[in-house]
């Protein structure tokens, strides 16, 4: 009997399963589609509470219909759906929850599938996947959502407790270079490194699980990093040297419109995987603004910030000589139920004409809007190259885990912005925001000239389209 063959009888059947946060979401479901538009049967995992989110808020499943064989599946995150997930929760629940149920219920997915799975790519975060993958003899990829630097920062973080540079002696100290992360030793001090890093006690079970999933990805068949070669090329040849095959495919947000201009034209409506309801009413108002006029102000979806850091962001924002246009997570700013609202309320009142508030902004348009010359960011790896394609500037107030490295490679590496590190005061916050908005020649520039290479490298013929050029073939011709 012959074998029932992808590249003989039927399309590659490809399972993407990302970890059930907005960060991961965002980059992988443009992975699904880019593999959906080259004709592969597609099932995209997502948690129950995260699918059930994005059918409030999108258009998902009427979108999706285009693509036949394209398939959302769900399963559970080990929370009851009313359960609020906010804060830790993620850190706190998920590696218990793999053990009770996630990965029973994967494995049972991936038997029961018809047609087969020819190909897993989960989460690089999801060590578990590697071994019902493995178990089960399909071919896995793991998909590494943060930056390839911060990876191999996590990866290292055992060497350099090793060689004594870990655990941070105290404030004095964090200026010192770490000299055991190869290809790094130039530009990272202490302070950059993830914040987990800060503990005084290494051995903590957050450091310990992230060097552990870390350190296991590299045992997939290959790894997928959201970049290009032109962005991070010297850093993904010290990781090829861990995990031989690596398909830099990135900003796969860019690749993604690229191919999808090229099929249906400027005008087409792409799909917008918001956990949350977008305020689209900024748009107008942006309308109204002078070209570059406006510092965007977005921490992504998890970051946190207490009821001080707002008033000074808001009042260094105020200060500047620029509008601002600042989203405000209604979770976002700790305290009391309420207090946040009050707070905001307060702030838009003393600043009217100087700014706007949204919940949730559509930020790819709001980056590449005419009246948008910067970006106060927390460094998210999606938020940076998103603001990379558009060639905005950025200021960087980064938050936690890979952000720390981000934002130096921002200011230090790629000289497109400024890192405001460690810091939270109004007046650094003006003199950033001025350097970036108002005397601004040389960072835009950098950006402008960054933005034209890196919007290059996903157009054909370009070093991101051609890896996922092989990418497809490698998965059509069974070669993982
Ligand atoms: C998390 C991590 O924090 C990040 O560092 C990691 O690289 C991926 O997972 P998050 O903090 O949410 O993600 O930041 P980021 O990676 O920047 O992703 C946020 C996404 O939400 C971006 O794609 C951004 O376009 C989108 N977003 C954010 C909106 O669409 N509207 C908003 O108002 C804010």
């Amino acid at each position: 009997m012959e074998m029932d063959s992808p590249s003989q009888s039927r399309p590659p059947h490809v399972v993407i399963f990302p970890l059930p946060l907005q960060g991961h979401i965002n980059s992988m479901i443009k992975l699904a589609e880019l593999l959906a538009l080259a004709g592969f049967k597609l099932t995209f995992l997502n948690s129950h509470h995260n699918h059930e989110r994005l059918i409030k808020f999108t258009n998902i499943v009427a979108y999706f219909k285009r693509y036949p064989g394209f398939e959302l599946k769900t399963i559970t995150d080990g929370l009851p759906l009313d359960h609020p997930r906010s804060g830790n929760w993620f850190l706190e629940t998920y590696e218990e929850a793999i053990k009770m149920k996630i990965k029973q219920r994967f494995r049972e997915m991936l038997m029961n599938s018809n047609p087969p799975v020819d190909c897993v790519i989960a989460d690089g975060f999801s060590g578990f996947a590697i071994d019902v993958a493995n178990e089960l003899g399909i071919p896995i990829i793991g998909f590494r959502t943060s930056s390839p630097r911060s990876f191999w920062v996590y990866y290292s973080i055992t060497d350099i407790i090793k060689a004594g540079e870990l655990p941070i002696r105290g404030s004095e100290d964090m200026d010192r270079l770490i000299t055991t992360v190869p290809g790094m030793e130039t530009y990272l001090r202490c302070r950059d490194l993830p914040s987990f890093c800060r503990k005084s006690d290494i051995e903590d079970s957050t450091v310990q699980l992230i060097v552990k999933q870390t350190r296991k990805s590299t045992e997939a068949d290959a790894l997928i990093f959201n970049t290009t070669d032109e962005l991070d090329g010297p850093i993904l040849s010290q990781i090829r040297t861990k995990c031989a095959n690596i398909y830099p495919i990135g900003p796969l947000h860019a690749q993604l419109n690229t191919k999808l201009k090229a099929k249906h034209g400027e005008s087409f409506d792409q799909f917008s995987n918001a956990l949350r309801e977008e305020d689209k009413s900024c748009i107008p108002w942006l309308d109204k603004q002078p070209y570059r006029s406006v510092i965007y102000v977005s921490f992504g979806s998890i970051t946190s910030t207490s009821r001080d850091q707002l008033v000074e962001l808001w009042y260094g924002l105020l200060n500047s000589k620029t509008k601002f246009l600042f989203v405000v997570r209604p979770d976002s700013v700790i305290g009391k139920d309420g207090e946040g609202e009050d707070v905001v309320k307060e702030l838009m009142e003393k600043s009217k004409d100087r700014g706007y508030i949204v919940d949730w902004a559509p930020q790819e348009v709001v980056l590449n809007h005419q009246a948008v010359g910067g970006f106060l960011t927390h460094s998210g790896w999606n938020s940076t190259l998103e603001s990379i394609v558009a060639g905005v500037p950025m200021v960087c107030w980064p938050y936690f885990a890979d952000q720390q490295v981000t934002s130096r490679v921002v200011s230090r590496v790629w000289k497109i912005g400024l890192d405001m590190k460690d810091v939270c005061d109004r007046k650094i916050v003006e003199n950033m925001v001025n350097d970036v908005m108002v005397d601004r020649k040389e960072f835009v520039n950098s950006a402008t000239d960054m933005a034209k290479v890196i919007n290059q490298c996903v157009s054909i013929g370009g070093s991101s389209s051609n890896n996922l050029d092989r990418l497809i073939e490698d998965i059509r011709m069974k070669r993982l």
